[in-house]
């Protein structure tokens, strides 16, 4: 400050002295500038070597530099699955009587809301005994399971069989092809048939002493959405949501975290977001299958309700066209930066319906459970 002020007021005969002074100042400075930075480097090094910690130093990298095992205790990629985030819209769900929020579980490491179950059940496999690295597993998937299954799996040194049904867009076979993932194609039959892609790799995990994950009758599978993905949105919405819609595949999301929610408010309503052409919509409104018809969204719907859909949750159902499902879809993308696949725009759009009906009686929370990636080569995405 001293120099400062000498600086501005001096004359020109003092102009050489204060040059010198400023000078001294700004060594001063920026030794004490350098002490600063290096006393908490050297302070770090002695702690790190008195814990016995690795210490290298190495040239060439500036003046040295620390390579350690680290003090911070980073998590490895499984272990960031879950806790994805919840927002809300900004566009599609504008002059509806409710807010949608919607629940991204296409951010998940491996792109879906699967990966989840995945780590759950290579988990509790683990944990009983009856899988070690090297064994091989197999799983009959629309897709994103394969690809949970992969992500914790190959680099845990598990082998992994993926049994995709047909119509799954070409995409999500090369993405787990180029993970390392065996993918075995079954024709589109019918769940009695013994080419359906469920019965192939039974059938498969039988002859070849595979392990099968069993995603669609696997308690881990509602388990782990009724302790994470409920728990995460109760606590996201301060408690504040009036429904919860999903889309049902194996129906592990919808049942295990409509549980949690019912439990916490049992007014929370449970919607199933259903594909026009699934035989769920029918068989939850009467008890009986009907409506059977093709369908192009990819990964929810069914001509049978599958072991883990707690159909008794269940308040409503909505069914969507594909080319609802897809528009809706294209909006998110396009509209709403939410780069998400068909079935979220399925669970979207029936999250509108009920956020624009007075009864629903608060937000809507919608989940969208898989990435746009896996869709590249798919009309809907490109048109
Ligand atoms: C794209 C997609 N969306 C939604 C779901 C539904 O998830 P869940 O199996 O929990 O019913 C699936 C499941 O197969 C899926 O692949």
């Amino acid at each position: 400050m001293a120099a400062a002020v000498m600086m501005t007021g001096g004359g020109h005969s003092g102009q050489g002295q204060n040059r010198k002074q400023t000078g001294e100042l700004l060594k001063h400075k920026y030794l004490r500038c350098f002490e600063c930075f290096t006393k908490p480097l050297r302070a770090a090094k002695v702690v790190r070597c008195r814990l016995n910690f690795v210490v290298t130093f190495r040239s060439g990298f500036g003046p040295f530099k620390v390579a350690h095992k680290s003090l911070v205790n980073l998590p490895t990629i499984d272990e960031v699955i879950g806790n994805t985030p919840l927002v809300r819209l900004r566009h599609l769900d504008r002059g509806l009587r409710w807010p949608v929020w919607v629940k991204c579980e296409h951010l998940n490491p491996g792109g879906s809301v699967k990966d989840r179950l995945a780590l759950a059940i290579l988990n509790e496999a683990e944990q009983q005994g009856h899988i070690k690295p090297g064994d091989t597993l197999i799983e009959a998937t629309a897709g994103n399971t394969g690809m949970g299954l992969a992500l914790v799996g190959l680099s845990r040194g598990y082998q992994v069989v993926c049994v995709l049904p047909e119509k799954m867009s070409v995409d999500k076979r090369e993405a787990l092809k180029m993970l390392g993932a065996r993918v075995v194609i079954a024709p589109n039959a019918p769940l009695d048939s013994p080419d359906n892609f469920r019965n192939m790799a039974a059938r498969l995990a039988e002859e070849n002493g595979w392990f099968l994950t069993q995603q669609f009758s696997h308690p881990a599978n509602p388990r782990i959405h009724y302790h994470t993905t409920g728990p995460e949105i109760w606590r996201q919405s301060q408690g504040q949501l009036a429904a919860l819609v999903a889309g049902s595949g194996t129906g592990g999301s919808l049942s295990g975290a409509g549980r949690y929610l019912k439990q916490q408010n049992p007014d929370i309503l449970v919607v199933l977001a259903d594909p026009l052409g699934s035989q769920l919509a029918s068989y939850v409104r009467s008890g009986e299958y009907s409506g059977d018809g093709p369908y192009l969204v990819e990964g929810i719907g069914s001509s049978r309700a599958p072991d883990n859909l707690d159909v008794q949750l269940i308040d409503q159902v909505e069914s969507v066209s594909d080319e609802e499902s897809f528009q809706v879809s294209r909006d998110l993308i396009r509209k709403e930066g939410l780069w998400v696949g068909g079935s979220s725009g399925t669970a979207v759009a029936a999250a509108l319906r009920c956020a624009s009906r007075p009864e629903t009686g608060g937000p809507v929370v919608a989940l969208v459970t898989d990435s746009w990636d896996r869709y590249f080569s798919r009309e809907w995405l490109r048109s």
